[in-house]
């Protein structure tokens, strides 16, 4: 990243986004190009995660969101399901201590309640032992479809408009935000797609309206640092206009 200018200009770190929601794909392929089986690929996506989560505290980004597992993903072979929530528990018990001591605050967005029960109790905990941190929230989109979280929202605005609490003719674009499972954090700023598919796959339909989207051809096990920064560089390019002219 340049942040350089020449001498005796006051320096002005360029802007950096304040919210990053990356889709991690690609670890299929990634293992399928050397001949190993998917789950190793999520193993080696597993690292990945560690590298963007690291830099994302080192660079000072406030909230970093990463689709870990969607709705759709119940679908996949039971082995893989099992891999994947073995991967989870392996990352909360390896990494919790580290998010702890980092200051990272970890939330889990989606239906939780659908993950196994040990794997619910311990992120259930450690989002509990980070609650107060503040370097960096590390959001995992677990159990998570964008359909899912705008039908919940819907459910209980309707439930609150039906206890006779909530006026319809009241209900503004805040209110439905305030019923996502986002509530509270800013729509994110870049939206980074690994893997080349050109495809938003039900992931935060409603918060990325005005995010700035990278498509990298870059499997996910191979994303880390160094394809993060660039990935910034490029952001700090664009201009981002919100619709207005
Ligand atoms: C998509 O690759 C990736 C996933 C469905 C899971 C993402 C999980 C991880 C990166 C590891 C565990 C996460 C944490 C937070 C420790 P794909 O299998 O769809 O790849 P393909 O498109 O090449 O088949």
């Amino acid at each position: 990243m340049s942040f350089s200018q020449s001498s005796g200009e006051s320096v002005i770190p360029p802007a950096l986004p304040r919210h990053v929601a990356v889709i991690m794909d690609g670890n299929g392929r990634w293992a399928q190009k050397r001949l190993l089986s998917r789950i190793f690929g999520h193993e080696k996506g597993a690292e990945a995660v560690r590298a963007v989560v690291r830099t994302c505290r080192e660079l000072g980004i406030p909230f970093l969101t990463l689709y870990a597992f969607s709705t759709e993903n119940w679908q996949r072979p039971q082995m893989e399901i099992d891999a994947l929530m073995g991967l989870l528990r392996r990352f909360v018990d390896a990494e919790g201590a580290e998010l702890i001591e980092k200051n990272i605050r970890l939330k889990v967005i989606g239906t939780i309640e659908r993950l196994p029960a040990d794997l619910q109790a311990s992120l259930r905990r450690l989002m509990g032992d980070t609650a107060a941190n503040s370097a960096l929230q590390l959001n995992l989109a677990l159990s998570y479809g964008g359909r899912d979280e705008i039908t919940r929202a819907a459910r209980a605005i309707a439930r609150r408009v039906q206890a006779g609490t909530l006026n319809p003719e009241s209900i503004t674009e805040e209110t439905l935000a305030d019923h996502l499972d986002t509530r509270g954090i800013p729509d994110p700023d870049i939206l980074i797609r690994t893997g080349g598919e050109m495809r938003i796959s039900n992931f935060l339909l409603w918060q990325a309206a005005y995010a700035e989207i990278f498509v990298t051809p870059t499997l996910w096990p191979d994303f880390g640092r160094e394809s993060l920064l660039r990935v910034f560089e490029e952001f700090q390019q664009r201009e981002r206009r919100f619709g207005r002219v």
